[in-house]
């Protein structure tokens, strides 16, 4: 008892991640790791985050303090790096970077400008987790109570700090591995084996998966907890997580699907920045028509009808290849309506979405870009949001858009399933509308359903109110962080062995 009480104090949490919001982000993996921490922090729990240094334009603009100075060991090559502080940030939470020039200081978190890949990725996200524990065993200040990694880039960390001599200080550390997105592990050849510290033959198979080393696997096996951003997904991963269905089966004690929050600072259409017409107390068709008109003051979209749109990435996994059909069907159909797309991905359905535009002049047009305070307008100016995915852990543009009061369209898999009730199977506590096969009929039936609520505007308002008036914060969840940190915590030995 005593021990957890002292812990209570003094819990430490360092989360590690690739993105975190503003100041890298290349979808929701940044929104989470840049409003959790602020929340966690609110609720007592000491949250700070360590990202790359990339040469991105936020990054830039901050002044940094050097913490720590070290040599990265690859093979027969050394890097030196720092690891860096945020000056007087309003994050809420501290923000470290991992100064690791050769590696990271490039304009993109992934791949370059033009979207290209960068080509040592093995070597960019081991660099980055080695200079992380290099900082860790060195300063002893700043040890946390709990290692909280997210995605394939980090998943190597809890192997390490079993495993390598040289972390050993660490290995008492309870880690906590978040799965955001099990379509990418990280994966590459043994070959590649000599890039990575000394550790005991014994250790292998735990770097394994199907032949190759498996970070996103190796995570999984070696966390002390794995979680997944809903409980939906969580589910999903032991039926289809493209080849690791049975170590998810396997390992399913130590896994729990906890659902994303949303940050309602940021999202407040009373007060968003980003937004051009404000909500004022419970004009809520005010708000919606003038951020409508908002938008068809700059693309070609008709304010009389209802307005669908998409935001995202412009991807397999996301469904955005559903859309061209989706819309040309509806206009066919005669039905009245508009789309508009938001994003960028792949390059056939940019030249697509470009060609449509031209074609379908007030009923479709595009912005193949990643614009966040465009992104801001389309949630508040339009009428439905469309999120045909064919994998969604959790998605958090459904919650962003119910915030304001435009209503999802939804396929209904992962955290979509466990987020947004169908208005036809729940008509009291609907929130959108959902088709369950990713198919181009089912998803023209739910348009067509919205289409036709759109025309009752009575229910419309109604429907308006209700989903803005849910509580998508980050509150219950971060409840369940904290207890799962405590729960770890008061297992954990200090310096000690690991579970
Ligand atoms: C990934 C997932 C998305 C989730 C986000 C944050 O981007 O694709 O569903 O909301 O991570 O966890």
């Amino acid at each position: 008892m005593l021990k957890q009480a002292t812990y209570y104090r003094s819990m430490k949490v360092l989360q590690i991640s690739a993105e975190c919001y503003p100041a890298a982000k290349s979808g929701g993996l940044g929104d989470v790791v840049g409003s959790l921490p602020k929340y966690l922090n609110q609720a007592g729990v000491d949250t700070s985050v360590i990202i790359p240094k990339y040469g991105l334009k936020w990054m830039e603009n901050i002044k940094w303090k050097v913490v720590h100075k070290g040599v990265i060991k690859m093979h027969q090559q050394y890097t030196n790096f720092t690891i860096e502080l945020a000056q007087s940030t309003k994050l809420g939470f501290p923000l470290y970077v991992a100064n690791i020039p050769e590696r990271f200081d490039r304009q993109g978190i992934y791949s370059d400008p033009g979207g290209h890949y960068y080509h040592d990725g093995v070597e960019r996200w081991l660099s980055f987790q080695l200079a992380i524990l290099n900082w860790l065993t060195n300063d002893e200040s700043v040890v946390p109570d709990v290692l909280h990694c997210h995605d394939h880039h980090t998943g190597l960390i809890p192997f390490f700090i079993k495993t390598v001599a040289a972390y050993r200080k660490l290995s008492g550390i309870p880690t906590v591995y978040t799965i955001h997105n099990g379509q990418y592990h990280g994966a590459y050849s043994w070959e590649k084996l000599y890039l990575l510290p000394h550790f005991a033959e014994a250790h292998r198979g735990l770097l394994d998966w199907s032949g190759m080393i498996n970070p996103l696997a190796t995570g999984v096996k070696t966390a002390w907890r794995v979680t997944t951003v809903s409980e939906g997904y969580m589910e999903e991963l032991r039926h289809q997580s493209v080849g690791l269905e049975p170590l998810f089966g396997h390992e399913q004690f130590k896994c729990k699907g906890i659902i994303n929050g949303i940050d309602n600072q940021v999202w407040d259409p009373a007060t968003d920045p980003r937004i051009t017409n404000h909500l004022k107390g419970t004009a809520i068709a005010k708000f919606k028509t003038e951020n409508k008109k908002e938008i068809a003051r700059q693309f070609n979209i008709d304010v009389k009808k209802p307005l669908f749109t998409f935001i995202g990435r412009l991807v397999y996994e996301k469904g955005a290849d559903l859309i061209p059909d989706l819309v040309k069907r509806v206009q066919q159909s005669g039905l009245k309506a508009n789309f508009f797309v938001l994003g960028t991905g792949e390059p056939y359905l940019h030249e697509m979405f470009k060609k449509m535009s031209k074609e379908m002049f007030n009923f479709f047009d595009t912005s193949l870009e990643y614009n966040e305070t465009l992104a801001h307008q389309l949630y508040a100016g339009s009428d439905f949001l469309l999120m045909p995915s064919r994998v969604e852990p959790c998605g958090l543009n459904q919650m962003y858009s119910c915030r304001y009061g435009t209503i999802p369209v939804v396929r209904a898999i992962g955290g979509l399933k466990d987020t947004i009730p169908d208005l036809i199977e729940s008509p009291k506590t609907g929130k959108g509308f959902r088709f369950y096969e990713f198919d181009l009929d089912e998803a023209f039936m739910a348009v067509y359903k919205a289409i036709e609520l759109h025309k009752n505007k009575k229910q419309l308002a109604e429907i308006r109110k209700r989903i803005m008036g849910t509580d998508f914060s980050w509150q219950s969840s971060v409840k369940q962080y904290k207890k799962m940190y405590e729960e770890l915590i008061s297992v954990s030995q200090p310096n000690g062995v690991s579970n």
